[in-house]
């Protein structure tokens, strides 16, 4: 089964290009990656899979449903956690109530929560491996990865079976983004839920992710992650010289000149 399928893909905004002939296929369930420089298209990418944003040209399908025709059904499919999400700080919401607003937002003003949508926030809290004593912690007092944890089970909470993360390792250190990793490899094994992920950093995610999209406005590669992580491949997208060192399985982008 295919996740996603991304055809002769292009999207813009009042006309002008921002993406021009992605093509992909995203076998379920699996990882994949995006990686690009800003303004590649990434967010764009994720907002013409959702269906917020039409092609200009081509298709995508979402578990073999065209979004265009089906965008009722790929919403329901597709858990979405969107860049810089601000929660603000200052209402003093519970880690628990950020994720039953998420599952009483479809329902209109004033929902009075059910007994499922309990149950549905606490299977969404434990599905993201959060202690039950972080459920009643206020958000604001979690740490940068428990943050991302939360809006990760909110975005869970209607069982979606593909997970669009955009950016999700700003304000998370480097434990925490490695661990954020384990979760989406813990999703797809236990749980049968493909990720996109969008990211500027690829070390904490390499070594888990099934597949890899490098995009700079046009695909400029795509598939495991060892084939497309090539120094031509990555100044290409770069647009500067871009060199992959791997030292105990750690891997580093050394971005411009360097002289070994
Ligand atoms: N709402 C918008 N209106 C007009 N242009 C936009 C809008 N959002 C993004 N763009 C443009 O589309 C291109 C891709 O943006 P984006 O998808 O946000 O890139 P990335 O997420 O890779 O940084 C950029 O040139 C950006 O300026
Ligand atoms: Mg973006």
């Amino acid at each position: 089964m295919l996740a996603v399928e991304v055809e002769n893909l292009t999207v813009g905004y009042s006309g002008i290009v921002a993406i021009q002939d992605v093509t992909f296929e995203m076998p379920h369930p699996s990882i994949l990656a995006i990686i690009g420089p800003n303004g590649a298209g990434k967010t764009t990418l994720l907002k013409a899979i959702l269906g917020i944003l039409k092609p200009m040209k081509g298709e995508v399908k979402v578990f073999g449903f065209n979004i265009e025709e089906n965008i009722h059904t790929v919403r329901k499919l597709i858990g979405y956690v969107p860049q810089r999400e601000k929660i603000s700080e200052n209402i003093p919401l519970r880690a628990r109530d950020i994720v039953l607003l998420g599952r009483l937002i479809r329902q209109g003003p004033l929902a009075i929560p059910t007994k499922n949508d309990i149950l549905a926030t606490k299977n969404a809290l434990k599905s993201v491996l959060l202690p039950p004593e972080t459920w009643n912690k206020k958000f604001s007092e979690l740490s940068g990865g428990q943050k991302q944890k939360v809006l990760i089970a909110r975005a869970l909470v209607f069982n979606p079976k593909l997970l669009l993360l955009d950016e999700p390792f700003s304000a998370v250190d480097a434990p925490s983004q490695r661990e954020l990793m384990d979760l989406l490899v813990h999703l797809k094994i236990k749980h049968n839920v493909s990720t996109i992920i969008v990211t500027h950093d690829i070390n904490p995610i390499v070594e888990k992710i099934d597949y890899l999209l490098l995009l700079n406005r046009q695909a400029i590669a795509f598939g495991k992650p060892k084939d497309v992580l090539t120094d031509e491949n990555l100044t290409r997208a770069y647009g500067i010289r871009v060199r992959l060192l791997t030292h105990e399985g750690v891997c580093y982008a050394i971005i411009g000149d360097y002289h070994a």
